[in-house]
């Protein structure tokens, strides 16, 4: 192949993927979403496939058993689909009791993101945290407003608290019908035309009945009693509502906003289009050094999640590697810029919905998973040769803590020891004190546990966790050496290290946080910081 055909073959393939994650609440409806859009993709023929996987994690509290369940999670964290001629990477944001950092990490990865709000409950807490973890790459979130089966909130609510709560101008696409047992369908308010809602049985593509225009008389025919209202609503939310704006859309500023109901498969279609049309390709990508570019040749990309192996006698981790630009293909030799050494990748793995497969070809936006033992930690950039390392990886501030004892006093050398690998690997966070006692963070309660699971059987310790009275961390910086002075005078008692070093203020409440930047107003509070970064005095 001649090096210009090769460029074409590259740019084609990075204007054809996609690669997205579902947010929302639990029980929004993701899990549902995720399923509807898998079918249309032909990766699963049947419906139920992904629940039953979640109903049967629900039903487990035992270790061993979540264990093996997020073994099976491994091969869904990434599910890649074609569809319409794109391929599309959807990146599953755990949710339940798997929350994790992981969750805010997976984002990182996507270029766009589906947020689905239940239409009776409204905008809910883990939405509100996703989306500003959204917001730090200011990613494309297209919206879908589930449930409109049931009796729910009215349209116009839901959307003032999406635009009041999350801050995001919401542009409505389409209009629902009723609701409940007198949901009638949604209004495409683009294509001026209707699409008729009939409950019970559950539909593939392009089977419902749709009408065109607002005048038309089979709407008066279908609905006498609710066709004066759609009328005046459609009226009212074109001259109320801003217009979908793309630019807008892509600058993370403004999101379009669909209204269904997922287990009706019911509007899915629509959120699938509006991925392809309007999502954006693969992005160009900061690294601490420039920008690269998804169709530059050489191969680069970045980890940004770890699992480790299920079957504790393997001490393997699949490292889950976002590719930014190039072509992967088997042997191909990268530098691992952290630790400076070259590495051939033979066996890259592509994850489908329910299985993955040895990869053969992988592009930006595509996610590789990269068996290794430990060399990968989340954050690490990998290339064919040049010194780059990619941003925005960060950690974030955790909520839960607690401190670890070991059970034999002559292990706490080896718990240091674990506990530092893990923090590394960013499996957990570990802070230290002025006294040497660690502290864990953690944003999910599912770290804690993996933490012991793995300090018992990588490290050999048994320890005791006892949660600590802290609301939250944030990362200091100091503009000078004499604020650093005053504020440790006062504060030391609240200050902890973190693996690389960095300063940490342990908020003992919401309250304390807020007093302390308010008596510190030149002392930078951060709620995230990059992996590896060692902040500078600003
Ligand atoms: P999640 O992954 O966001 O947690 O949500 P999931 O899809 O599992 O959906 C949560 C519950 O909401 C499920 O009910 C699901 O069937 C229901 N649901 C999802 N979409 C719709 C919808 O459009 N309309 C209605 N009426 N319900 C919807 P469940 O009772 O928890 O589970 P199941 O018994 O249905 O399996």
């Amino acid at each position: 192949m001649s090096s210009s055909s090769r460029t074409e073959t590259l740019q084609e393939e990075v204007a054809r993927r996609r690669t997205f994650a579902i947010i929302s609440h639990p029980d929004a409806g993701k899990t549902t979403l995720t399923e509807k859009l898998l079918l249309y993709g032909g990766a699963i023929q049947e419906a139920g496939a992904v629940k039953a996987r979640r109903a049967s994690r629900h039903a487990t509290s035992d270790w061993l058993e979540i264990e093996k369940q997020r073994g099976i999670s491994v091969s869904s964290s990434v599910m890649q689909f074609e569809y319409s001629d794109h391929i599309v990477n959807l990146l599953d944001t755990p949710g339940h009791e798997d929350f994790s950092e992981d969750t805010y990490r997976v984002l990182t990865a996507v270029d766009a993101a589906v947020m689905v709000i239940d239409a009776a409950k409204g905008v809910e807490a883990q939405t509100i945290k996703l989306l500003e973890v959204c917001r730090l790459r200011n990613t494309p979130i297209i919206t879908f407003v589930n449930k409109f089966d049931r009796e729910v909130r009215g349209p116009l609510e839901i959307l003032q608290e999406i635009e009041e709560t999350l801050q995001i101008d919401c542009a409505p696409v389409s209009w629902p019908v009723g609701m409940g047992k007198s949901f009638r369908g949604v209004y495409d308010l683009q294509s001026d035309q209707l699409l008729r809602f009939r409950g019970g049985e559950e539909k593939r593509a392009h089977d419902e009945e749709v009408i065109a225009g607002l005048d038309n008389a089979r709407l008066d025919e279908l609905f006498p009693d609710e066709v004066e209202t759609l009328r005046e609503e459609v009226e009212l939310i074109r001259e109320a509502s801003e217009p979908f704006d793309l630019e807008l859309f892509r600058a993370g500023m403004q999101t379009p906003v669909f209204f269904g109901s997922g287990i009706n498969n019911f509007g899915v279609q629509e959120v699938l289009n509006a991925l392809l049309q309007w999502a954006p390709r693969p992005q160009p990508r900061s690294t601490g050094e420039r920008e690269v570019l998804p169709d530059e040749a050489p191969l680069t990309g970045f980890v940004f999640k770890i699992q480790a192996n299920m079957d504790p006698k393997h001490r393997d981790r699949i490292a889950f590697f976002r590719v930014c630009s190039g072509r992967y293909q088997p042997g191909i030799k990268l530098k691992h810029l952290r630790l400076g050494r070259e590495m051939r990748i033979a066996n890259a793995q592509t994850f489908l919905a329910n299985s993955r497969k040895a990869s053969e070809e992988a592009f930006a936006g595509d996610i590789l998973g990269i068996h290794n033992h430990g060399q990968l930690q989340i954050g690490d950039t990998l290339t064919e040769g040049e010194q780059l390392s990619y941003r925005g990886i960060p950690h974030f501030a955790p909520e839960l803590f607690c401190r670890a004892r070991p059970a034999d006093p002559l292990k706490a050398k080896q718990l240091n020891k674990g506990l530092k690998e893990l923090g590394e690997e960013g499996a957990v966070q570990v802070f230290t004190d002025g006294m040497g006692r660690k502290l864990l963070g953690a944003v999910g309660r599912l770290q804690f546990d993996i933490v012991a699971h793995r300090l018992k059987g990588e490290y050999n310790v048994e320890a005791s966790y006892e949660p600590a009275e802290i609301h939250t961390a944030r990362w200091l910086s100091f503009p000078d050496e004499d604020t650093r002075k005053a504020f440790m005078q006062r504060e030391e008692a609240s200050v902890s290290e973190d693996v690389d070093g960095n300063p940490v203020y342990l908020a003992p409440s919401r309250y304390k946080l807020q007093i302390t930047q308010e008596r510190f107003p030149d002392v930078g509070f951060h709620a995230t910081r990059e992996h590896g970064e060692v902040l500078q005095p600003e």
